[in-house]
């Protein structure tokens, strides 16, 4: 099958198409046809060599989301069935391929209102934003909840799931992505470039912190005692945390597939809506293309591949 793979860390030139073969499923897996996978920032680090922990032997297949359709199950599985359409951020990476070997417990099926596109969209941000505001933040109705980085691929799922939630939200992104924020549901916009949101917000539940750095120590700032800090990027400073009586989580996404059918059913409701920045094929150039723009830090939404 055709893959595109790297041999060795580096940058985009290191992404090259080769024929590989097709993965072999266990009896607890499904082989999935790709039809759509798509970019998140951690393909671009691993392409780099920055989280060594989590590449495997070279050639290693970067992409950590899938929607095509079922090919063939394992035979413990029952779920599924060949042509189902699914979707699913795989335990491992490994998506910018033809075909993909997901343990079956964490697939879901397609939500029918979205496209291939659209689906592949949706696993790895989607469950980190849904992870983050419901696992770790403990979001509940009435909860004023700031999402940083909000015309993103984690933090324009993280506005939607937040107002199903019922929260107040506000949330931080360049003035061209004003209009776009607001349709999504934001109540506060905050242009960046223009207003410091430590400065202008106060007495939040909750902060989803998709930056790290200066903009997580200033979270702090605007949280009320008792108030959750949760980032995905880097720890929070314990000391300030405790001295100030705020509950603080860093965390790496784990797929659940429970929670994937979750969002498939508010996909389904018109809750959860993927914003699509761009979409490439699935060769070399495309791939290349696709990390290029994920590395410019200013995509709006996601960045998708096609295959078909
Ligand atoms: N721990 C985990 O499991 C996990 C899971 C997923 C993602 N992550 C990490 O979370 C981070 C975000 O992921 P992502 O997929 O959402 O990234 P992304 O889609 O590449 O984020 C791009 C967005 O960041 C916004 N942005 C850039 N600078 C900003 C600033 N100073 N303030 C506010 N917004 C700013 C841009 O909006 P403007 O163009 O308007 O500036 C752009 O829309 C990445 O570092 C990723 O690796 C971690």
């Amino acid at each position: 099958m055709k893959a595109i793979v790297i041999e060795e860390f580096g940058g985009t030139d290191k992404l090259l198409e080769q024929n590989v073969p097709e993965p072999k499923i266990d009896a607890n897996q499904v082989l999935i046809k790709l039809y759509a996978t798509s970019v998140n920032p951690v393909d671009t680090k691993i392409r780099e060599g920055a989280m060594r922990d989590a590449a495997r032997p070279f050639p290693l297949i970067l992409g950590g989301d899938v929607a095509g359709i079922v090919k063939e199950v394992g035979d413990n599985v029952s779920r599924f069935k060949p042509r189902d359409p699914v979707f699913a951020r795989p335990r491992v990476f490994g998506t910018y391929a033809q075909y993909v070997a997901v343990d079956a417990d964490v697939v879901a099926k397609k939500p029918d209102n979205l496209s291939y596109e659209e689906a592949a969209a949706v696993p790895l941000a989607g469950q980190t934003a849904w992870q983050a505001l419901v696992d770790h933040g403990k979001v509940k109705e009435g909860d004023k909840v700031l999402i940083h980085a909000g015309a993103g691929g984690v933090g324009s799922m993280a506005i939607q799931i937040a107002k199903y939630l019922g929260a107040e939200v506000a949330s931080t992104a360049s003035g061209k992505n004003e209009e776009l924020l607001k349709t999504l549901g934001v109540d506060r916009f905050i242009n960046y470039e223009e207003e410091d949101f430590s400065e202008v917000l106060s007495d939040y539940d909750m902060v989803l912190d998709t930056m790290g750095g200066d903009i997580q120590h200033k979270s702090f700032k605007v949280l009320k005692p008792g108030g959750h800090l949760v980032s995905v990027l880097e720890k929070p400073d314990e000391h300030l945390a405790k001295d100030l009586g705020i509950h603080t989580a860093h965390f790496m996404m784990e797929p659940k597939g429970d929670q994937l059918e979750k969002l498939a059913e508010l996909a389904n409701q018109g809750k959860l809506k993927p914003i699509i920045d761009s979409t490439y094929w699935l060769n070399e150039q495309g791939v290349r293309d696709a990390h290029k723009k994920s590395e410019t830090h200013h995509a709006v939404g996601k960045i998708v591949i096609r295959a078909k």
